[in-house]
């Protein structure tokens, strides 16, 4: 599923992204080498990354 449709990015390379340390959509972006256009997929991968802190402190209890 895509999560970006204007760069074509798909839900398993945002979370590649977030997996190797991304932690803003600009970070996303750059680690695919490209940038915002539409930006209506930022909300999404805000809360993609989100989940994932909230995840990481849940195991970390
Ligand atoms: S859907 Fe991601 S920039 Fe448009």
């Amino acid at each position: 599923m895509y999560v970006c449709n204007c760069n074509g990015i798909r839900e398993r390379e945002v979370r590649a992204a977030i997996d190797a340390g991304a932690t803003r959509p600009a970070d996303i972006f750059r680690s695919k080498g490209c940038q915002a256009q539409c930006a209506k997929c930022v909300c999404e991968m805000r809360q993609m990354i989100q989940d994932n802190r909230e995840a990481l402190a849940f195991a970390a209890e």
